[in-house]
């Protein structure tokens, strides 16, 4: 009944996630029992298969600590200067609890103009020269100010005096017994002598509120695994040393056509030079480009190419491939030589989560799926009455006019050609929450199959025990909702 996964794409047709359906197999287990631990590349283990792209409107370092918080990992993008980018794996690799606000300093000798000094954050840190690294001293809450609402009184006197903090190494558990303890209603988070953030009452009790799936990724160093992007410059290489300084677990070689003489001979350089750092390739979406990057030594593949829900690439450049053909071609091959795949682009729903996993991916890599969430950089704006935020391909104009271009071997055209788009996309909340709820339905879809982990779904194709089949349009059409006049869209 059905079709291997062979046999399915060996016919000449390139197919995306929502062409193929697999026929339901056997369940012998409950839906709890479904593991879905991984690696990321050769080295990096995950403890859920999620990773955040390398993109300047999804990771830097508050997506960074939220996926690793969850279990997975974020690749900091490289769209900025060596340093801020070092900075963002540093800022992610230094706290534990996936919180990330930007704390106001001021001096005690400052005054307080307006509600607008307080930032996003309801205190102002009184510090002796008004900087994080100076001794802390007291601080001042936005009650206080509005009861006092007095521009020209001096800090001095109406501060309260405190120099309670907490070391930023410190969980989320420690932090609740401190505030209990301490009947406090937030705590500076201190890393050596610098006041690293702060974190109040209500980040706890909403953060503990989350559903947990599974335990965070801590590296080596006993820190959160954090990966970043680099590109295949000379310069990349003294990148490169930025973020090792800052603790980097894992290097991603970003291009939209890994297949390169520049990323082979980086893909050599950094194995030479680092051999104990993982070096993920790509991307790539045929046997042939896949193979290259293995016999260079990569670590880990990603796998797509102008499937991303921002990406024009096919469009402008005609080539790529349907994005479930590129995973199973390409997983088909990695697997021989042990190398994991990421699953780079498309993912729009949990079902393409189960397909891409099922097809051999490891991981899926996803950029819009996390965008718009209270991680993601950028400030929330209203479009027609709807709350969202910014997300853009790292192939659009605006984004190379920044630097990306490299990406999409622009870096020596005069003239530059976008292969990716601006858009918005609606307010999804926290990681924290809809990762986890995510993650559960891609438990129910491995469960359907009879698969009780990655591994064994992997096996249970190449066995040929998994069939499936092609959608045609019409059962396209039945597989989602239809026939209603109106409904409300709601998973959890
Ligand atoms: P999703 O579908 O998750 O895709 O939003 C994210 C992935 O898209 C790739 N990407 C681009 N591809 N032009 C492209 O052709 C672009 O401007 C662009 N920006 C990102 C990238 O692989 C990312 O992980």
């Amino acid at each position: 009944d059905g079709f291997t996964a062979e046999k399915l794409f060996c016919q000449g047709y390139s197919y995306t996630y929502d062409d193929v359906i697999f026929l339901p197999h056997y369940i012998d287990f409950p839906t709890d029992a479904v593991q879905l631990a991984t690696r990321l590349s050769r080295n990096v283990p995950l403890n859920i298969p999620c990773v955040a792209s390398p993109m300047d409107t999804v990771s830097e370092a508050h997506m960074a600590v939220a996926m690793a918080a969850l279990g997975g990992i974020a690749i900091i993008h490289s769209n900025t200067t060596p340093s801020d980018q070092a900075a963002m794996v540093l800022s992610a690799k230094s706290r534990r609890v996936p919180i990330l606000s930007s704390p106001v300093f001021k001096p005690p000798s400052g005054r307080i103009e307006s509600l607008d000094d307080f930032g996003d954050s309801p205190y102002v840190l009184v510090t002796e020269s008004g900087t994080s690294t100076s001794k802390l001293l007291g601080y001042v809450s936005r009650l206080d100010w509005q009861r006092l609402n007095n521009k020209e009184v001096k800090i001095y006197d109406y501060m309260v005096n405190s120099s309670d903090s907490v070391p930023s190494s410190n969980d989320l558990g420690q932090i609740d017994s401190f505030l209990k303890e301490k009947k406090s209603n937030f705590v500076p988070l201190m890393n050596n002598d610098e006041v690293l953030d702060l974190v109040t009452k209500e980040d706890v009790e909403r953060i503990k509120g989350y559903p947990k799936l599974a335990a965070g990724s801590v590296g080596a160093d006993g820190k959160w695994l954090v990966g970043a992007s680099i590109g295949t410059r000379e310069s990349d290489k003294e990148r490169l040393e930025h973020l090792l300084k800052a603790g980097v677990n894992v290097v991603v070689l970003d291009s939209s056509q890994g297949n390169s003489i520049y990323q082979l001979e980086m893909i050599k350089y950094i194995k030479n030079s680092y051999p104990e750092l993982d070096v993920i390739g790509g991307n790539v979406v045929t046997m042939y480009q896949a193979d290259n990057l293995i016999q260079a030594g990569v670590d880990g593949l990603r796998v797509g190419m102008g499937s991303g829900s921002i990406c024009t690439t096919q469009e402008v450049c005609a080539v790529g491939r349907g994005q479930a053909t590129a995973v199973y071609k390409v997983s088909s091959i990695a697997y021989k030589s042990g190398v994991p795949v990421i699953a780079d682009g498309g993912i729009s729903n949990s079902g393409h989560i189960v397909k891409a996993l099922t097809l051999g991916a490891s991981t899926v890599m996803m950029g819009s799926f996390l965008a718009g969430s209270t991680e993601a950089p950028g400030a929330y704006e209203y479009q027609n009455g709807v709350r969202v935020k910014k997300y853009r391909g790292m192939g659009s104009l605006e984004a190379m006019t920044k630097g990306s271009d490299a990406r999409y071997l622009g870096d020596t055209a005069k003239l530059k050609i976008a292969q990716g788009v601006v858009g918005a996309v609606k307010d999804k909340g926290s990681v924290l929450k809809f990762v986890p709820y995510t993650l559960q339905a891609v438990k129910q879809g491995f469960q359907d199959l009879g698969a009780s982990s990655l591994q064994s779904a992997h096996d249970l194709l190449r066995s040929k025990v998994l069939r499936l089949e092609v959608r045609t349009g019409a059962a396209q059409v039945e597989g989602g909702v239809h026939g209603l006049v109106s409904y409300e869209k709601k998973s959890f």
